[in-house]
């Protein structure tokens, strides 16, 4: 298997820009929404401007392309929000990883918990993706998250131990040190509930030491984790400012363009992000 570098270096005309490991990475996800016309106007308002963050996006599959057109030449990352657990062949409606590439993605989230709660998709069936993309070296984005149930029954641990398990066997500490996580509490997504950000902070450390325990401390060291969850203008900073959190995956609020630009500059300088 490759390991995954496209978070961690990108080429831009023909120059490599190279981000340290764990510098702070601001996602959106657009889910099924918007059109590619949309999607050009979009990008292109983000994309040529300078963050103090990686920066991304992950559209629906139809607009992979114009949206990695709007952004060439920049280091604003295109992804998509799902892949194949196949490399190709017989299945009907799937999009592979070569298919991703081809279009323009570099990197996919998979395990979200709408794949999870609406397509029947387990800890196993996200492994062969994480495994795939790594093989094809496309970046992983791993979302792993407990219920409002398991919450409130203090399972939280536990559910993320069981994820983060199933969901990254077989992978060595290289592909682990260059994984980026998303930590989704399930309640928080959509509600405008965001966790508060002392359970982000020990959910996200925790999820560091299951890594050490499992991959070794560098890996743990090196491994992104972002948060996602109601993430608005109002919290980031307060999020993006906690020890264990590398990033945030952002759902409603990236759809408009203000309110995704406003949290994309809260990275407000290259020092406070080791760019
Ligand atoms: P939200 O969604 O920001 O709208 O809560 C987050 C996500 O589902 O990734």
């Amino acid at each position: 298997m490759k390991i995954i570098l496209s978070f961690d270096s990108k080429e831009i005309q023909g120059k490599k820009v190279a981000y340290p490991h764990r510098s702070k990475a601001i996602i959106g996800n657009w889910k099924m929404n918007k059109t590619i016309a949309e999607t050009r106007s979009f990008v292109s308002a983000l994309a040529l401007s300078a963050y103090f963050c990686k920066a991304g996006l992950a559209v629906p599959f139809s607009m992979i392309p114009a949206a990695a057109e709007a952004a060439r030449g920049t280091t604003f990352m295109i992804g998509a929000q799902n892949v194949a657990a196949y490399k190709d062949g017989p299945i009907t409606g799937e999009i592979s990883n070569l298919m991703l590439k081809d279009a323009g993605a570099s990197f996919a989230i998979v395990g979200h918990s709408e794949r999870r709660t609406l397509f029947h998709e387990d800890n196993e069936t996200i492994n062969r993706k994480t495994a795939l993309l790594i093989e094809e070296g496309l970046q992983p984005l791993v979302c792993i998250g407990e219920t409002e149930s398991e919450h409130k029954l203090n399972k939280t641990e536990e559910v993320l131990l069981r994820q983060i398990s199933e969901c990254l066997e077989g992978l060595s500490s290289l592909h682990i040190a260059g994984l980026i996580l998303a930590y989704e509490p399930i309640w928080a997504i959509g509600t405008g509930q965001a966790a508060t950000p002392q359970k982000v902070q020990n959910v996200h450390a925790y999820c560091r030491k299951v890594i050490a325990d499992k991959w070794g401390n560098d890996a743990a060291e090196k491994i992104s984790i972002l948060y996602g969850g109601s993430v608005n203008p109002g919290n980031a900073s307060e999020l993006l400012a906690l020890k264990d959190v590398d990033g945030l995956l952002v759902g409603g609020a990236s759809l408009v363009l203000e309110t995704f630009g406003k949290i994309l500059t809260t990275v407000k300088s290259s020092k406070d992000n080791n760019i």
